[in-house]
């Protein structure tokens, strides 16, 4: 496989072609973004985190019957994954209110949700990435009902699995963002990344954030909590 040249560059990664049109190269950097890109800087070491993490998550997801388009790590900060059209959908899920559900409907932040919800929202950043419900996603033609489905079904148990699982490493999985992608075929399967970027981890002792919310609100010590959720789950 040889790496070729640059395709597209977004807040956190740059994609790269590869000698096979299938499969493209992933690259993780540093750089954060926060507020829609009004706020930037860099989180040192982020990019070899998520990375690493992400690669290591889907694995075990894709174990457990959830498809993805992971292919293999080349390095710290690249991953060769299958190409894929992503549907233009922020798929979110949440176990505990945080973030812009408490802001948008005025539940303190760490209410338990009596059950897991998802949400849409159209990836769009000149209209802010809106929150849509899935019959606007039908009527904007972003998806099919089939696909919905399907992205519906992966995304409650992509919840199920990574919720037992990081409690194994003290790890209360608050909610988070996945996005999904087309195979040539059109199988739809998880794509983007699984990190402290995309998803709120808070200690399932202290309550402390071990994710970008630090970054998010200036509160500071999100390398060492980037750092801390890599040695728990991988062990360095
Ligand atoms: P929210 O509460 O701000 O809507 O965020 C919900 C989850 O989605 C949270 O785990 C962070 C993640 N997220 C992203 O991955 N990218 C984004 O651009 C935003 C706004 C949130
Ligand atoms: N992706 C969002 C932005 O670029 C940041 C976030 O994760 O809140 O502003």
């Amino acid at each position: 496989m040889e790496k070729r040249e640059q395709l597209y560059e977004g807040k956190a990664k740059k994609v790269f072609a590869t000698d096979d049109p299938a499969l493209v190269v992933v690259d993780y950097k540093d750089d954060a973004t926060a507020g829609d890109g009004a706020k930037k800087g860099t989180i040192r070491g982020k990019g070899v985190v998520n990375n690493r993490l992400t690669n290591n998550l889907m694995k075990m997801l894709a174990e457990k019957g959830v498809p993805t388009h992971f292919v293999e790590e080349l390095s710290e900060r690249e991953t060769l994954v299958k190409k894929v059209e992503i549907v233009p959908l922020e798929v979110i899920v949440r176990n505990v209110a945080a973030g812009s559900f408490t802001k948008r409907l005025g539940v303190p932040e760490g209410t338990v949700l009596k059950i897991p919800t998802i949400e849409f929202s159209y990836k769009n950043d000149a209209y802010h990435d809106p929150l849509i419900n899935h019959y606007h996603a039908l009527a904007l033609g972003l998806a099919v009902q089939e696909e919905i489905d399907t992205i519906t079904k992966y995304a409650f148990r992509v919840n199920e699995i990574l919720s037992e699982y990081l409690l194994g490493f003290g790890i209360r999985l608050i909610d988070f963002k996945l996005e999904f992608g087309r195979l040539p075929d059109g199988t739809i399967v998880l794509a983007d990344e699984i990190s402290p970027d995309t998803c709120r981890f808070w200690d399932a002792k202290t309550g402390a954030h071990l994710d970008k919310d630090l970054f998010r609100r200036d509160l500071g010590g999100e390398e060492e909590a980037y750092q801390e959720v890599m040695k728990r789950l991988l062990g360095e």
